[in-house]
């Protein structure tokens, strides 16, 4: 029987050098030492032997049992950590190689345009407005002294939702609505940017389009005020060789109203295609604040005055990028927006 034992050792000793993987290892443990493996096989036999003999041989079983043990944890213990040795050799990942850059964007144009009008305007003390896109017929017409059926609202192609709510024509609303929030508490000096909507679509008009509203409200603000504020925003937008005009024109929230023109950023004044000859390019609408508008919104025309004006970023952009085509600030094309960056 020791005999016996001691070759199956042998044999647990030779299995155990061929093994070469835990799966391996884990079968000749079962093989040898579990439940119905063949050293247990061996101790259910023992119940045959004689008193004298059966310490002996229990003692050579557990010896083995022992060592086999020690010996096949060893062994695991080894294969695990070249296991470990080979995954880590295998998924070893080159640090030295270049990254994958990362693709940042860039602004739009048009951002890129609204925020250097509101940096020159910021500069200048003004604050920076809102008013909502869908908004009401009071404040996009009547506030602003057109009221129901004047004619001047031909001038704005407007989009309806109801007879009451359009998406606002122009960023004038918010001149009312910024007026009526201060409850006749001049001074008020804000811009404000935002979306607006008409219908028309052709190279020079989109139905959205970008505008940015100024106004001005104060004691003894003149016309003065007016073109001294828009000649320095107009210098720092176009430079400082630009000059500017004012021309009379017509807005029902102003009187006297004026077109502001600069001289030709294309041939500087001396007549090309862009300012179809002319030496200038209409750059925006401004005017005094109508009495009417002020009062209507809880100032007192007879205590305070103030200038107004609103002009189109996209026309702006176009100017400043020599763009001819105003479309193509929506088309999404990458060749057009990449080369703003
Ligand atoms: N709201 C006018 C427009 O959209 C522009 C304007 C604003 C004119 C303020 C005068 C004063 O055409």
């Amino acid at each position: 029987m020791i005999d016996k034992l001691q070759a199956l050792k042998q044999q647990a000793l030779l299995d155990l050098e061929a093994v070469s993987s835990l799966e391996e290892l884990k079968n000749l443990k079962v093989r040898y030492l579990g439940k119905k493996g063949s050293l247990t096989e061996i101790l259910r036999a023992m119940g045959a032997l004689s008193a004298e003999e059966r310490p002996k041989v229990g003692q050579v079983v557990n010896e083995i049992r022992t060592e086999l043990e020690e010996k096949i944890d060893a062994c695991g213990g080894l294969l695990e950590e070249k296991t470990l040795a080979e995954k880590l050799a295998n998924e070893k990942v080159d640090i030295t190689l270049p990254g994958r850059s990362v693709k940042i964007g860039h602004l739009h144009p048009i951002t890129l345009t609204m925020r250097e009008i509101k940096k020159i305007f910021m500069r200048m003390g003004f604050a920076v407005c809102e008013g909502p896109e869908i908004e009401n017929d009071y404040y996009n017409f009547e506030a602003l002294n057109l009221p129901k059926d004047h004619p001047a609202r031909d001038m704005q192609d407007s989009f309806y939702i109801t007879e009451e709510f359009l998406l606002r024509t122009h960023t004038s609303p918010v001149q009312a609505r910024t007026m009526q929030s201060l409850e006749g508490n001049a001074p008020i000096r804000m811009i404000a940017p935002g979306k607006v909507y008409r219908r028309d679509y052709d190279a020079t008009h989109s139905p959205m389009f970008h505008q940015v509203e100024g106004l001005v409200v104060d004691k003894n603000i003149s016309m003065a005020d007016l073109k001294g504020t828009l000649e320095l925003f107009l210098r720092e937008m176009f430079g400082n060789s630009v000059k500017v005009r004012l021309r009379p024109s017509f807005f029902p929230f102003t009187e006297p109203s004026a077109e502001v023109d600069i001289s030709c950023v294309i041939c500087g004044g001396s007549g090309c295609r862009v300012c179809k000859n002319s030496g200038w390019l209409e750059i925006l609408g401004s005017g005094m604040v109508h009495p009417n508008v002020l009062a209507m919104s809880g100032f007192d025309p007879s205590e305070v005055s103030g200038f107004a004006f609103g002009m189109g970023v996209e026309r702006i952009a176009m100017l400043k990028y020599g763009i001819d085509d105003l479309r193509l600030f929506f088309e999404n094309d990458l060749r057009f927006i990449r080369q703003f960056k």
